[in-house]
């Protein structure tokens, strides 16, 4: 049985006040469950410190990372040592939203990556097409093409710190969800390409994100490729992220 994730990435949101309250929230409901389903909260960087001094059953994951190594005169920058220093374990890279609004080309998120391993810490790797690469049949090579970018930097022992996360980008946010078939089928296609470049690819948690909420959840974590969630808008409300979290539980058991 592989680990079962449901990863809440909260992006530029919610306020200070708002996110106390919302971490504390899901930090009780989580402790209330039995499962052992891995629950992690991405919120925005300047609360990390805080939320890793609270933390209990849940972790945290940074949203983003430096392409630069260590500390030092880099203003405005958050280093993958940083990170690590201050005891985050995890951290999103390859969003689409970082991709396509911040530029992050293959050269800059390669650096990432290397960073981030350099600082051991897991990468969660985000692949997806867009939807006119959907309609033109290229969905399966575009997300190919972002694993070799991702296969040309990492280790032979690195691969077993990862977590990929598969993102159409035309189901983020907008409230259009891939069918369980097709999340399955590409996840099957990213299993494939991990069995043919790395020893860990039955271990490796695979994780669905776009649009996911409590109702097609259910639907998401029967799907033998997907081993969790990475959600958006609803990780933003305790409820609904929890009723994700319960959908996933049930796998991993
Ligand atoms: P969404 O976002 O759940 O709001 O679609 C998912 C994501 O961007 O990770």
């Amino acid at each position: 049985m592989r680990q079962q994730w449901v990863i809440g990435n909260w992006k530029l949101n919610p306020r200070f006040l708002d996110a106390k309250t919302l971490f504390e929230t899901v930090q009780t409901q989580f402790g209330e469950k039995k499962t052992s389903c891995q629950v992690a909260i991405a919120p925005p960087a300047p609360y990390l410190g805080m939320f890793v001094e609270q933390v209990e059953q849940l972790s945290v994951v940074a949203q983003d990372v430096s392409t630069v190594s260590g500390f030092g005169a880099y203003t405005g920058e958050v280093s993958a040592d940083l990170l690590q220093n201050m005891g985050v374990r995890s951290v999103i890279i390859g969003h689409s939203e970082r991709r396509e609004l911040f530029a992050d080309d293959t050269p800059s998120l390669q650096q990432k990556i290397k960073q981030a391993r350099q600082a051991d810490l897991q990468v969660v790797y985000c692949v997806g097409e867009s939807l006119s690469q959907r309609e033109a049949s290229q969905a399966e090579s575009i997300v190919v093409g972002q694993l070799n970018d991702l296969k040309d930097v990492l280790t032979a022992d690195d691969w077993q710190h990862l977590i990929i996360a598969y993102e159409p980008i035309w189901a983020i946010g907008t409230g259009k969800t891939a069918s369980p078939e097709d999340a399955q089928q590409m996840h099957a296609t990213i299993r494939q390409y991990l069995k043919e470049h790395t020893a860990y690819a039955e271990q490796l948690s695979l994780l669905y994100g776009g649009s996911v909420k409590p109702e097609n959840a259910v639907q998401l974590a029967a799907c033998q490729d997907v081993d969790g969630a990475l959600v958006g808008g609803a990780s933003l409300e305790a409820n609904s992220f929890m009723a994700i979290v319960d959908a996933f539980s049930q796998y991993n058991v």
